[in-house]
């Protein structure tokens, strides 16, 4: 097994960078479409088969150091009670929003075996699959980002729903983010005990809030799933706060391994701000990639000179790869990484 993932998580010395591509597994490969156009995209997450299938195209094609399962953050909403779809071109719904105190009485807290079996099927059949070749992340969203979808019922301009309940009635946002964070708990337990190797928490959303909110509405439920996982776990655990440049203390004090970082931060500023307390991960513009190859090869020297006094970096977009992206961009990306930080060390 190829372990330079894990081990620069970890802060261990490594040959090279690492390097994954949030959102690997997608629009932009043919590969993709041709297993999508056989189903929607919620059955796809749910057909153990074809979720591995999916996962191991990444791997396969542009030569990434980690998996990443293939499933969605809100899945695990759907089974506490909040029907899901997923509209062609709108993206993800719900469409009875969760605004008050009955709503969020009526979720329940699903186990990880019996209600979401499908997710940990498709785990141990890719656990199988990558044995000899490298690690499998697990994740879910945070729950503050995984609250903004409940309670706006889909995706969000402003926030006005979620702010006017933290601002209106925080003992009902209390009540809720509870709720979903004893699930995202259970959820994430269930993915270690399947066998990842490794969870990423993703807060799409927690650049949207100021850092007075991002205090109470946001990190101390990060938090609390990172301190329950350290009693059960040692997989290393990223958390990614999208847009979180802003936040890099605070984000700090939810102890994670390793801290995602977007791009629009200079990386060397982060390294100074972080100081050995997490390694790093990220922070190449997703829109990089359209670059031509010398330009590209210029940005992935600069991301690696940038992340040089990390505790450990692994290399990845600052946020997921767009679906108009040519997929011999990204293969281009993961050979440059593995050969100048090669050379670095060298
Ligand atoms: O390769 C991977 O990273 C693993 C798969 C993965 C998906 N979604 C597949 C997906 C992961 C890790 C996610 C996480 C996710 N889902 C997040 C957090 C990451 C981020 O981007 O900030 C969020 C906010 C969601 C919610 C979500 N899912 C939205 C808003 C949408 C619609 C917009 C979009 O990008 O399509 C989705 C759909 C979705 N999730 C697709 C995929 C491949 C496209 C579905 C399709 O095939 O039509």
């Amino acid at each position: 097994m190829n372990t330079t993932f894990l081990q620069a998580c970890k802060g261990e010395k490594t040959d090279y960078t690492p390097i994954w591509i949030m959102r690997q597994a997608g629009r932009y490969l043919p590969e993709y479409h041709t297993v999508r156009s056989t189903c929607t995209f919620l059955e796809l997450c749910k057909s153990p088969d074809k979720a591995a299938e999916v996962t191991l195209q990444p791997v396969d094609i542009l030569g990434v150091d980690a998996a990443i399962l293939f499933s969605d953050i809100l899945v695990p909403l759907e089974k506490m009670g909040a029907p899901l779809e997923f509209q062609e071109k709108r993206g993800p719904i719900f469409p009875t929003p969760i605004r008050d105190q009955k709503a969020v009485d009526n979720l329940g807290i699903p186990d990880p075996e019996d209600d979401l079996g499908y997710v940990m099927d498709t785990i141990r059949i890719l656990v199988k699959e990558l044995k000899d070749r490298v690690p499998l992340i697990g994740f879910s969203g945070a729950p503050f980002t995984l609250a903004t979808y409940l309670i706006e019922g889909g995706s969000s301009k402003n926030f006005l729903n979620t702010k006017r309940m933290i601002f209106e009635a925080p003992g009902l946002y209390k009540n809720l983010l509870d709720k979903i964070t004893d699930c995202t708990i259970e959820y994430l337990k269930g993915q270690a005990a399947a066998g990842v190797q490794a969870l990423q928490i993703f807060d799409s959303w927690a650049g949207v809030l100021s850092p007075c909110d991002f205090e109470v509405a946001a990190i101390p439920y990060v938090r609390r799933i990172i301190s329950a996982l350290r009693e059960v776990t040692d997989v290393p655990i990223i958390y990614f706060a999208n847009n979180g440049a802003t936040l890099i203390e605070q984000s700090l004090t939810s102890k994670p391994d390793v801290l995602g970082i977007d791009w629009r931060v200079d990386l060397a500023e982060v390294v100074r701000r972080v100081d050995g307390k997490a390694s790093i991960q990220g922070n190449m513009d997703p829109l990089s990639l359209f670059l031509p190859d010398n330009e590209l090869e210029k940005r992935v020297t600069s991301v690696l000179e940038q992340a040089k006094g990390a505790r450990g970096h692994v290399f990845n977009l600052g946020h997921g790869i767009v679906p108009e992206t040519d997929p011999e961009k990204a293969k281009l990306a993961v050979k440059l990484v593995h050969e100048i930080s090669r050379k670095m060390r060298g």
